[in-house]
């Protein structure tokens, strides 16, 4: 389970900035996949940012399968563990791929979690294949599309096996085809593999895919229902 408790949050602590984020709470159960909406700025990223660990309250908890990943001193090794039960794939994918070569890219994370050479051949043969990557496996990440990079980064998180998967817009440079294939791997994993899987999107297109959705406005989380109670006709003003 991921448990936001009175979560605030604020780029910089010592100023009198605005909340990113303000007071917010809720818990999301492995194997339901959840939509998170709202307007530029809202504080979407930010959440997502919070509950992989990259970033920590300013006041409030966070706990990931029962780990309170708030408190400020953590160790690096539990710091790693966090990081591979919540993989989160970023809006911009430049930001996320390290590798020269697709192939170098993949195997990145597995060497830092410390994967046999012959398994990481095998993980990396089969979710390359999975996401249209093996024909592209020798080249360089810089000669790759927009779509095939977002691809890229998908695949180098999934191919960790975390717990959970946070997408911070991971349609918005896939064609339609690529969009379609996306849905289907994330409602595949959910089931199968009985992981929690956080979406944000923008795309109108996407909301009926959601189990639940989270609506974010002025970093306050202003909706928290099915997502299918979200055509309110009061739907606009709120976010
Ligand atoms: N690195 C940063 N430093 C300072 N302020 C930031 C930083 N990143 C975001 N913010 C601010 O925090 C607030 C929430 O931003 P966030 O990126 O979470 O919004 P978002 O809902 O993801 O927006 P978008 O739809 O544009 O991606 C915004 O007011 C933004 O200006
Ligand atoms: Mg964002």
């Amino acid at each position: 389970m991921i448990l936001f408790e009175c979560v605030s949050f604020r780029y910089h602590q010592n100023s009198k900035t605005s909340f990113s984020l303000k007071e917010v709470s809720f818990e999301l159960q492995k194997g339901e996949v959840v939509g998170v909406i709202g307007s530029n700025g809202s504080g979407k990223s930010t959440a997502a940012k919070l509950a992989s660990g990259l970033i920590k309250p300013s006041s409030g908890r966070i706990l990931v399968d029962g780990v309170n990943i708030s408190e400020s001193r953590i160790s690096d090794s539990e710091n790693k563990t966090i990081k591979l039960r919540a993989g989160i794939i970023f809006q911009n994918p430049e930001n996320q791929i390290v590798g020269t070569t697709v192939e170098e890219d993949l195997a990145f994370g597995l060497e830092n979690l410390q994967v046999s050479n012959s398994e990481m051949r095998a993980k990396i043969e089969s979710i390359s294949k999975r996401f249209g990557l093996f024909e592209l496996l020798k080249r360089p990440v810089h000669e790759l599309s927009g779509g095939q990079k977002q691809m890229l980064c998908i695949a180098g998180i999934i191919v960790m096996e975390p717990s959970w998967l946070i997408f911070d817009e991971p349609t918005a440079h896939l064609d339609p085809w690529s969009r379609r294939d996306f849905w289907v791997y994330v409602k595949e994993q959910c089931k199968e593999k009985n992981i929690g899987i956080i979406v944000i999107s923008q795309l109108p297109g996407d909301l009926d895919e959601f189990d639940r959705i989270l609506v974010f406005s002025n970093g306050e989380l202003v909706f928290n229902d099915k997502s299918s109670l979200y055509v309110r006709p009061d739907f606009e003003s709120i976010l």
